[in-house]
């Protein structure tokens, strides 16, 4: 049977599932050729804004690495440790939208079968800010960005009304996927935060807003940890940290519980599954609770800057999942384990009885009948 890796996602037709997420190695116009060259089915742009940016004085992506047989957690480089999470605290594109806008024209260009989605980020405090969103979406589009992706995720942000601090509001994603909708062209994907009570609720507020995907997950907001010895923060500057996104491997299971909320709230729409992906095995969590397409940024850093072996890991993975499974397409597989998390009292006993979710009696168990009392 001829395996076929391509998908279409949101209207827009991709050589196979696997895009390189909106970071570091999607940050340049080299970076994103090289993506294309190495197959990566699509690339979503370093996010790109309106408002001046600079970045921490220091590095701005570190490793926390565990050591095998050992329960050291630490961002020292050492031999043997394998890979825990990335932590970041950098900003979205510190080019501007003019420095943005000519590349990716000359990448669209160059690359016209390739999917190219741009990531935006304005504020949404004003009419004016909404309407930044607009200028970037009109700019992007117009130089034939295949897709937008709206950050409404980004966690390091301190303005209120930006970042995953929209993407904790739903009425403002409502309303920021609303101004981008009112002069899109082309589809618009929400990028949502980890760090709500319900995921659920700003979703549907991207639904209603008219988004055509959500995009999930962004980094979870976590802390360096601190060093014993020198009792400073593994990552600081001049002693200080703030709150920053954990990604890579730790993620992997709380971004799928995300999605898995996700997947069954909403069973027709279209979502984007990110989060510690870094092999097919990983990417194949995100396809069977119902995503269309994955993204990747931890591993791919890791890997040459724009993961070519990770690619590789990825289609090959598939191919021989589909081969090894008689699958033809994507959506052969695709939701195939959505029902499979249920309630807790959904799940069986060893005694056969009943359990409903501690709802039929206030409180313990009956105590034993009191045992007769000597006179
Ligand atoms: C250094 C770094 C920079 C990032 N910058 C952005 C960004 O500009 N826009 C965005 O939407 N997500 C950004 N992200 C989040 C990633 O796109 C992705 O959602 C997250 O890292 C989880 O995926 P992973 O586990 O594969 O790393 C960044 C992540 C890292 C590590």
């Amino acid at each position: 049977m001829a395996i076929d890796l391509t998908v279409t996602f949101t209207g827009l037709r991709f050589p196979n599932p696997f895009l390189l997420a909106s970071a570091p190695p999607t940050e340049s116009e080299s970076n994103i050729t090289r993506a294309f060259d190495a197959g990566w089915g699509g690339v979503v742009t370093k996010t790109i804004g309106l408002h001046p940016v600079v970045n921490v004085d220091g590095p701005k992506t570190k490793f926390l690495r565990a050591t095998p047989d050992s329960t050291q957690l630490s961002m020292k480089k050492r031999p043997g440790a394998a890979l825990h999470s990335s932590w970041n605290w950098e900003l979205i594109s510190d080019k501007t939208l003019d420095w943005w806008v000519p590349r990716i024209g000359r990448i669209k260009k160059a690359y016209p079968h390739h999917v190219l989605v741009a990531s935006i980020m304005a504020g949404s405090g004003s009419d004016s800010e909404l309407a930044h969103w607009q200028t970037l979406a009109r700019a992007c589009q117009d130089e034939g960005a295949d897709a937008l992706e709206l950050n409404l995720s980004c966690p390091h942000m301190d303005r209120p009304d930006m970042g995953s601090n929209i993407g904790k509001d739903p009425e403002l994603v409502s309303v920021v996927a609303q101004a981008v909708k009112e002069v899109a062209r082309v589809p618009v994907w929400a990028k949502l935060t980890p760090s709500t009570t319900d995921i659920v609720v700003e979703a549907r507020g991207a639904f209603l807003g008219g988004a055509d995907a959500v995009s999930s997950t962004n980094t979870f907001p976590s802390l360096p940890l601190i060093d014993p010895e020198t009792l400073e923060f593994e990552m600081n500057v001049d002693g200080f940290v703030s709150s920053g996104g954990l990604g890579g491997p730790a993620i992997l299971p709380q971004s799928i519980a995300k999605m898995a909320q996700l997947t069954q709230a909403f069973p027709d729409r279209a979502f984007s599954g990110i989060g510690g992906i870094a092999e097919f095995g990983h990417a194949l969590n995100y396809f069977l609770l119902g995503c269309g397409t994955v993204q990747v940024c931890t591993a791919a850093m890791l890997d040459h800057a724009i993961g070519p072996n990770v690619l590789k890991r990825l289609t090959l993975g598939m191919a021989e999942a589909m081969e090894r499974h008689g699958w033809s397409s994507l959506e052969d597989f695709r939701g195939f384990r959505r029902d499979r998390v249920v309630v807790h009292s959904k799940i069986r006993r060893p005694s056969g009885e009943a359990y409903r979710g501690g709802y039929d009696v206030e409180g313990y168990a009956a105590a034993e009948p009191a045992a007769a009392t000597e006179r």
